[in-house]
Parts: C-alpha cells; structure tokens; sequence
C-alpha cells in the first residue's frame, strides 16, 4: 500500500522546463486533490544559491495570474507554495545530495512515514550530460528503502542522448543504477489528448478497423508547425536541429500509435511490444526522401554560429516493411518559424475505384486528428450538394471538442503523465528498447546532417517552409482537397 510520504524533487528546479510546465503541472495536481497537502512534499534542487521564498517567488507568475485569480485560488497557490522548498547544490556534488536526502528524510519523519514506506520521484529537467552523474548521486545517497510499498522513481526529459551511439551508452548508465520499472523517459505528446485517445479510435471502432491498411489508405501525414522560431533557446537547438527536438521522438510516437498492431491487452508491456515491433519494420531512410530547411535569420541568433548547418525544418518520409503498410509513406513534417502554431495527423483514404459521379477532382476521403490548438477530429467525405441538381460536394463529420465537450479542462500533457509516474503506469512512456529503435531509424540521417552531407534550404519565417516539401508531399501521394 502506497501510504507513505511523496516527496518530488525538481532538479534543475531554475530551468525554464519546470517553470513553465513540471511546476505549473503540479500545481494543478494540488489543486485537483491529487497532491495531498498531509502526504506531499515538492524540493527544488538547482545550483543557484537561493531561498524557498526565492524559489517560490520565481515560480508563482508561472502558476496563475494573482490579479484575477479568486480568493480560492490565492488560498490554494499559498498552501501549493508553502510545500515547496529548494536545496542548493552542484549536480555532482557528494554534499549537496546528501543535504538534499537529510531535508527528504525530515520531511518524511514529520509525516510519520515509516521506513520503506516513502515515495520518492526525481524530476531530472536538467541537460543529458549531467544524467550519468545526477543518477548516481540520487542512486547512492537519495534511494529510500522500499520493503513496505516505498519506491524510488527516476524521470528523464528528452534529448536523451543525440545519437544511437551516445543514447545506448547513457541508457547503460543509468540501467547500472536503476531498474527498467524505476525509469520514466517522457515524450510529453503522449500526454496529449488526442494521442491518448488514438488507440481508442483504432481499437474500439468497427469503422476503422478493416480499412486501416495499405488497401485503403494511400498515404498518412504527420505534422507539427510552430509559428516563432529558436527564440532564446538557439543554444540548445542548436545542438539537436528539428528531428532530434521534434521528429525522432514527438513525430515518431505518434507513428507507432498509428501503425502498430493490436496489442494483446493494455498492460503498459503488452502496448510497448507492438510499438518496438513496428519501429522495427522501419525501412532505412533514402535521401531523396527527405527535405530539410533552415529559416533566414535563424542565424543572427547569438548563440547560433554563422555557418550552422542545423535544420530548423524537415520533411522526412518513413516506410514500414510490413503487410499492413507496404507501400504507404508516413511522411513526417516539422518546423520552426512557419505560418501557424498547429499539429495534427491527415490520413488519406485512396480514390474510389469506378468514378461514376466524376468527383475525384474535389479530392478524397481524408480523416484529420487535430492534436492542437482546438482538439478535434474530422472525416472529410463526399456527398451531394444539397437541392435539385445531382452534384457532388466535400463536406465534412466534425468532432471538435470545444464544442462537442463544453466546460470540460482538457488536462495538460504534463499533468497527466506526471500523475502516470506517481501512479507506476509506464504505458506512455518510452521503453528502452523502444528508444533504441528510434535512434536506429535516425542516426544514420543526423549523422549526414552533422557531416554536412545534407545541407537544409533557407526559408521565409512564417511560410509554409521549403517549396521542396510540398513538391515531395505530391511526389508520395498526397493530393490536395479541394471544393469544399
Ligand atoms: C518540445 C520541443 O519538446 O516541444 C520544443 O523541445 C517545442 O522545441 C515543444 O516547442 C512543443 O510542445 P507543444 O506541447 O507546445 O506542442
């Protein structure tokens, strides 16, 4: 029984990652009951030399607007703010986790937890570099007895690793030092709703179920598309370009729910294997299958130096060597600094064989997953264009949340995954192996980019990016609807 003390601890408690969601998500945890002001206790660890009321003065713009928050609210921020308290220290010194471990242990005395009893969970929103040394520490003077339900829990942010190579040996690392169970590797996209609710849609609809194959669909997009750039972050991107920060891991998860096959249940394990299985029948990329683009003035950044080869943009098509989807390209799109702030997933349905209406010009049956802004679903179909002629139209079914689920809080990504840790379920989690296929399918490509071998085309900030994409996009098929 999980009766014991939760301690969190945000390390890198400073950074703009827990500013601006671990902390923000789990303040609405609080103020949801899910957090329990009598059992929870939330530690920021950073460098800086601060106080708790530093922390918390830094960290309270982010939780909600106080001049129009209610006085409920103020009382809940004020009680939130009162269980956080912040330890100073190095990211690989002996001294700072062990003060951090003596602060927990008093926390958790005070609660009366008994020994083997505490929950403890360790935010790592903190660079990869530091992972190797952060989880030794943790490992060597933070990890709780767990004999009677207690348990320590370990979560790290993407980029893990940049490569296959680099990705292997970190997960090595920290296999040493913490079990599988113990590891959570988040994508937060799988935190979404609609890509929470895809399995649903494929599984649990009769629709679906037989024309969701290389018989019927030509082709699938997956796309994302921010409307600001780099801004103040050129640094890290720097380092990592598009498909290592979108593509290999936000893109790629989605994929493996659209394509994988039915899992034998919904144990976490059970849905994992099938999504390894189909990341393994990924065939390798070919160059002519892939677009890559930087946008002008991405490089007056300062931390970005004046040759940068790094693509702030790519269009990069997959295939799956397997009998469902032989044939039909998974084409995967991402960038900065385009028209509009958007992702979603277009799965289009090929032409209908014998045309008596000669509608295949007005365009073909599409089923669209918009995962933001505005969450909805629609299907895109043909049907006749109401009155007395015999015409055809496309029209559209519409799910759109907003409307169809009025004055219900969509939880953020993050809230809810972090609520999955607390809880022990990995399902949307990446497992290892997992995360090793994925660096299979894209370190060959990341390392011609690296080498210069692939060079990314300039593009206009907010334009739909390189003319080249839209060129391969037609080149595999796509065919845009029009006529409606
Ligand atoms: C992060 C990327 O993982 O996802 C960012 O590092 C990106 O570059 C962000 O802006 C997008 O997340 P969301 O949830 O706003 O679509």
């Amino acid at each position: 029984p999980e009766t014991g003390c939760l301690s969190i601890v945000l390390l890198g408690a400073s950074g703009d990652l827990a500013k601006k969601k671990t902390f923000p998500a789990l303040y609405n945890l609080f103020r949801q009951g899910f957090l329990p002001p009598d059992e929870v206790h939330i530690f920021g660890y950073a460098r800086s030399k601060i106080s708790d009321e530093e922390l918390r003065n830094r960290i309270r713009g982010y939780l909600s607007n106080e001049k129009s928050a209610s006085s409920e609210n103020l009382e809940n921020l004020r009680n939130f703010l009162q269980l956080v308290k912040y330890v100073s220290g190095s990211y690989d010194s002996e001294e700072g986790f062990q003060l951090l471990d003596k602060e927990i242990s008093k926390q958790e005395l005070s609660k009366n937890t008994v020994e083997g009893s505490s929950r403890r969970l360790f935010y790592l929103a903190l660079p990869p570099s530091v992972y190797p040394s952060v989880c030794k520490m943790i490992r060597h003077f933070c990890t709780n007895k767990s004999d009677l339900g207690g348990w320590t829990r370990i979560v790290v942010e993407k980029p893990f690793g940049k490569d296959l190579g680099s990705a292997e040996q970190l997960s090595a690392q920290i296999g040493e030092l913490f079990e599988e169970p113990q590891i959570f590797r988040i994508d937060h996209y799988l935190g979404k709703e609609l890509v929470q609710n895809m399995l649903v849609l494929r599984f649990a609809n009769r629709f679906f179920l037989p024309l969701w194959n290389r018989d019927n669909i030509d082709n699938i997009q997956i796309v994302f598309r921010e409307d600001f750039g780099t801004e103040g972050r050129g640094g890290y991107f720097d380092e990592y370009g598009i498909v290592r920060d979108i593509i290999q891991n936000h893109l790629l998860q989605i994929l493996c729910l659209l394509a994988m096959e039915k899992p034998v249940s919904l144990k976490p394990e059970h849905i994992r294997d099938e999504k390894v299985k189909v990341l393994q029948s990924v065939l390798p990329i070919k160059d002519e299958d892939v677009v890559l683009g930087q946008y002008e003035g991405y490089r007056d950044d300062p931390t970005v130096p004046d040759n940068s080869n790094t693509p702030t943009f790519a269009t990069v098509i997959l295939r799956i060597n397997n009998e469902r989807w032989e044939g039909v390209p998974f084409i995967l799109k991402a960038g900065k600094a385009l028209d509009s702030r958007k992702a979603d997933i277009r799965v289009q349905f090929k032409d209908v064989p014998g045309d008596i209406f000669r509608c295949k010009k007005q365009g073909r049956n599409e089923f669209v997953i918009r995962l933001q802004p505005s969450e909805a679903m629609y299907m895109k179909l043909t049907v006749k264009t109401p009155g007395l002629e015999m015409q055809t139209i496309q029209s559209e079914l519409d799910l759109s949340y907003g409307q169809r689920y009025q004055g219900v809080t969509i939880p953020e990504a993050y809230e809810r995954l972090i609520l999955d840790i607390i809880r022990g379920d990995q399902q949307h989690f990446v497992r290892r192996d997992e995360l090793k296929v994925a660096w299979e399918i894209f370190t060959p490509l990341l390392h011609r980019i690296d080498g210069g071998e692939m060079k990314p085309v300039p593009y206009k900030p907010g334009s739909r990016g390189p003319a080249a994409a839209d060129e391969l996009l037609e080149k595999a098929g796509y065919v845009q609807t029009h006529g409606y």
